[in-house]
Order: structure tokens, then sequence, then C-alpha cells
């Protein structure tokens, strides 16, 4: 591998240029070949969570229709940095003016479309239907219901699902196939904990962790500043096991040598609570006790004082 290769971001390196490449999403994937193929697509609305496809999956539908002239015929914009409809209109304009290349239209991407205010969505409906004959839209967004029903109901709408521990693996395995790298599975299982199935954020936690050497789980924990559920989950038992001390102590290794945030290690509370072996009734009122804690950690409260009383809380009620 050349340094060059190095620097390079595996976000970008290692995203797919054919739809075949593209992990699950076969819906939408099988729909979006059989346009290809046929040489037309209608407006489209791509809805989904982060990185789990949306921009890849609209980049290699241009690609596969527009081969070699793609870049001259898709035009990404982002609706929330671009301030307003009018900035919109104004680039739609300037890029639906220049005729496509070998092709009867061209594509433009809106991403985050559903921040877009309702007027400024009833502006890029008009936009649309002024420019239907020479562009296609695909407007992304996390919820397709944001979106005003006129703007709706001229799109075909696709949801993009949430990838699960397998897709997160799959993709993890061929990128580390593609850099020499051994993964094990501890290792995926801590990716796919963290980044929840974004594969933008599952990506770019492989990448910082590979570069300070070998990816282990304890590696991917450090690059990502995240609490680990064993330490949690230790953590907690302790306490309901009346050990209040030990408790205190393993939260102080968290906070101090770990360098965790409170708000890092309450998130991961809030999961643990679920699995303790404690009453329902015992996990309710932990649950509210840690909301209360949450807010006020938000509110200025300081990390250790207000997790350690949220400890004693457990405490009580591993007591009855
Ligand atoms: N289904 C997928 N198949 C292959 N790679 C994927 C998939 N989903 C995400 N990725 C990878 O994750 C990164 C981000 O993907 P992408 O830009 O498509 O996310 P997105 O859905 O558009 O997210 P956002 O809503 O945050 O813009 C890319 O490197 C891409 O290769
Ligand atoms: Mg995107």
């Amino acid at each position: 591998m050349t340094e060059n290769n190095k620097l390079q971001i595996w976000t970008e390196k290692y995203r797919p240029k054919t739809l075949e490449e593209v992990v699950d999403q076969k819906h939408v994937v099988d729909r979006l070949k059989a346009w290809a193929k046929e040489g037309s697509i209608p407006h489209l609305i791509f809805a989904g969570g982060a990185g789990v496809g949306k921009t890849t999956a609209a980049i290699c539908l241009a690609r596969e229709l527009f081969g070699e002239h793609w870049r001259e015929n898709f035009q990404e914009t982002n609706a929330s940095e671009a301030r307003g409809i009018d900035v919109i209109r104004g680039r739609i304009k300037d890029f639906a003016m220049t005729k496509p290349i070998s092709a009867e239209f061209k594509i433009i991407f809106l991403d985050e479309s559903d921040s877009l205010t309702p007027e400024a969505q009833q502006a890029l409906r008009r936009t649309m239907e002024k420019f239907s004959r020479v562009c296609r839209f695909i407007l992304s967004c996390n919820y397709s219901s944001k979106l005003i029903s006129p703007i709706q109901s001229r799109c075909s709408v696709f949801r993009f699902k949430n990838m699960n521990r397998e897709n997160v693996e799959e993709y993890m395995s061929m990128i580390a196939k593609g850099e020499g790298l051994k993964i094990s599975k501890d290792s995926i299982d801590a990716i796919y904990e963290i980044s929840e199935g974004d594969l933008r954020k599952a990506t770019n936690l492989l990448q910082a962790a590979a570069a300070t050497g070998s990816v282990t789980k304890e590696g991917i924990y450090e690059v990502a500043s995240q609490a680990k559920p064993e330490d949690v989950k230790d953590m907690i038992n302790l306490a309901l096991s009346g050990k209040f001390e030990d408790a205190r102590k393993r939260l102080q290794d968290m906070l101090i040598n770990q360098g965790l945030s409170g708000q890092d290690i309450v998130r991961n509370l809030h999961r643990e609570i679920f699995n303790l072996g404690v009453p329902d009734q015992d996990k309710i009122k932990l649950i509210t006790h840690l909301g209360e804690t949450e807010f006020r950690l938000n509110s200025g409260g300081s990390d250790d004082v207000q997790i350690e009383s949220f400890l004693a809380q457990v405490a009580l009620a591993g007591k009855k």
C-alpha cells in the first residue's frame, strides 16, 4: 500500500461504486437497478437514519444511469447548509439550465430535505415542477412524514432500514480485508454497539482504532470514549449487592482514569438497568432516578456527585 492510500478516508475509499455492492437495502436496490436499466427514474424520497446508504445509493444510481458522465449530471446540495430556499432555487436553476451530458435528465440530490420549513418545501415543490422535464429530485431525509404531502405524492418513497449486526460485520470485514487488518468478533460487537448500525460512524471508528496499531475492543471504546458495558454492569451490580464503596471506585475509575463523561455513563446505565435482576417496580424507580440524574448533569451538576447519588438509589433497591 502506498503512503497516499493510507491517508485516504475509509468512508470514501470503501463507499460502494455499484448498486450491487450496497449492503442490504435490497428492496431499494432491486427497484433502482431496474430503473437504471430502463434509463429513467421518477422523483424519489430516500428516508432513513444516518449512515445507512442513502447518499451511497443515489451516487451508485447516478453512476449506473450516466456512466462516466455521472459527475456532470449529479448535484448534491445540503438543505440545512444552503440556508433558505432561495439558495437552493438558485443552485438548482444554474444546474438545470445547462444541458444534461449524454442523458435525458440530471439528478439533484437534496440532503436533509426534512430540515426545510413548510414554506420552503412549498417553494421546493414548485421548483420541482418547473424543472421536472430536465431534472429528477432525490430527497434524502430521516422521516418522510416531515415532508409536505404535495411533495410526498410526487415522489416514490423508499425507506432505508437500519443496519443490523450482520450488516455491520459484513462491511467491517470487507474493509479489514482491504486494509489487511485483523478484527476480532468482540471488536465488531463493540463497533456495532457504539455505532448503532450507522456505517459511517462504524467505519470512522475502525479507521481511528486502526491508526493506533491493532484493532481491539478496548481500542475501539477508547477512540469512541465510551463506557464499556461490562464496567457499567459491574458498577451497578456492586451497588446492588451493597458494596457501595467498590461501586464508587469503579465510577471514579471511569470518570478519572478513562476520562469518560457523566452523560456517557448515564447512557450506558440506562441500557443496563433493563438487564438487572431486580423486580420491575424497582427498575421503574431506577429509571426515574436516572432521568433526574441526567437532568441534573445537563444543568451543570457534577458528574461524580450526581452519579454517586444514583448509585445510592441502586444500593437501596438492592437492600429490599
Ligand atoms: N448500505 C450500505 N452499503 C454499503 N456501504 C454503506 C451503506 N450504508 C452506509 N454505507 C457506508 O457508510 C458511509 C456513509 O454512507 P451514506 O453517505 O450513504 O449514508 P447516508 O444514509 O446518506 O447518511 P446521512 O443521512 O448521514 O447522510 C459510506 O462510507 C458508505 O460506504
Ligand atoms: Mg447522506
